[in-house]
Order: structure tokens, then sequence, then C-alpha cells
């Protein structure tokens, strides 16, 4: 591909890839270069002395605090996209589904229209794992109930699976897994059961899991292996 094209992966413009490229700042195999119509690999392209430059879809995983929206922007409240070094947020990444603003965890970020879309779409069945602590004593009545689809105002749940781990009378600790993302269905289906939620976190989309070595608000890229996972139970393995 074009040099200027190869820089603009690391997250310029056009215009200020061509500037970086004129003005010396790229490397191509350890030498400047200043012609930015050389056609070039990516692998090939240094930027600023930074590493290598990659081509290709990127998938991030990030685990979003509480207060931050699962949007690409937002003039009011910081996004999940301004939890990334810039460059990062200007390579056209975008989140796979959503969580509300107060629920925190598991957010995928790609690059992969296809991927985020099947990612989403119950077709594929992907799961979604939340692990849910909520008001009152959960039972082995509210597991059933979970399993055999929940009705809610406008629609019928799919059977979803309530895995209990704590269960107190003033609160309870659940891990919850679905195969869809209906706007706060694990906060309805909760309240439909009657314990509405005092927290919610997401642990696991599909083959992969939160890593409990990022803090809240750390983001990191997957692993082969785990985008290799995805991009499997989507059926879109190569
Ligand atoms: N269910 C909810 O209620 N909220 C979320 O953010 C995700 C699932």
């Amino acid at each position: 591909m074009r040099l200027d094209k190869a820089v603009a992966l690391a997250g310029l413009s056009r215009s200020e890839a061509r500037k970086a490229i004129q003005g010396g700042r790229v490397l191509v195999d350890g030498a400047p270069v200043r012609d930015p119509a050389m056609q070039v690999e990516p692998g090939r392209v240094r930027l600023d002395g930074g590493g290598v430059i990659e081509a290709g879809e990127l998938i991030l995983m990030v685990n979003k605090p509480a207060g931050v929206l699962t949007a690409t922007e937002d003039r009011r409240f910081e996004t999940v996209l301004d939890l990334l070094p810039e460059p990062m947020r200007r390579r056209g990444l975008g989140p796979v589904g959503r969580l509300d603003k107060d629920v925190t965890g598991l957010v995928l970020l790609t690059t992969d229209g296809q991927l985020a879309h099947r990612l989403i779409a119950p077709k594929w069945k992907a799961e979604k794992v939340y692990r849910a602590r909520c008001q009152g004593r959960l039972t082995g009545a509210d597991a059933e109930a979970f399993a055999a689809g929940l009705t809610l105002s406008d629609f019928t749940a799919l059977p979803a699976r309530l895995d209990i781990l704590e269960a107190g009378e003033a609160e309870s600790l659940a891990d919850v897994t679905l195969t869809e993302g209906k706007f706060h269905q694990v906060k309805r289906m909760f309240a439909a059961v009657g314990h509405p939620l005092l927290a919610l976190e997401r642990t696991r989309i599909g083959c992969v899991t939160l890593d409990p070595a990022l803090k809240a608000g750390e983001w990191r890229r997957l692993t082969e292996d785990e985008a290799e996972g995805l991009r499997k139970l989507c059926g879109m393995d190569r």
C-alpha cells in the first residue's frame, strides 16, 4: 500500500501522515523515506521511533469503570474511547454492544464491523456473562424463571442461566449468562423476579474473559488465541 496510507494506520489523517513523511519522521526498513506514494508493507514502517505499524483489524478489551459511556464520543461524559491513547482512538474502533453508564467490566472494541455485529446478534449465540449483586435472597425458583425465559413488558427474554454464588437475607451474588442484549436487560430481569440490582459487571463475551490484571479504566489488545476464538464463534475463521 502507499506509504501515507500505512502511516495513517497509526492513527493519523492522510494529510498528517504526509506531513510526517515529508518531515522525515517516517522510517522504512530503518531509513527515512520522504515519498508518500512509495509502495510498502506496513510492517516495514516506523513513525517517530515507535514500533512497526500494524495493518489488519484490531480488537481490544477495556475494563470499563462506572460513569464512562460505551460510545465513541460524547460532549458531556468520558467514553470508552477516551480511555485509549490518542493514536489508538483514531483507528476507527467501535464498541461491541453497550454497557449502561453505571455498569462496569468487559467492553470489546474493534475495527471489524462484521465481527461486532455477529457478537451481538442472537443468531451466533455468543454468551455474555454478568456478575450481579442484587437485593434479597436468590433461590432456585429465580434460576428456573431465568431458564424458562422471563416475560418482560415488551419482549420475552431468551432462556438465561443464573448461577447463584451467594444467597443472603439482604443481598445475593450471581452470574447470569445471556445470548442477547436488549436495553437494560439484566436489570429488568432481576427486577422482574423481585431482586433489584445493586451492581452489575460484565465478565465474559464468548471465549473472552475480562483480564483480572486490568484495573478499571485499563485496556489491552486481545491475544491471537482470543481473537481467533471470537472469529470462530462467529463463523469467520479462515
Ligand atoms: N443489562 C443491563 O441491564 N445493563 C447493561 O449494561 C448490560 C446488560
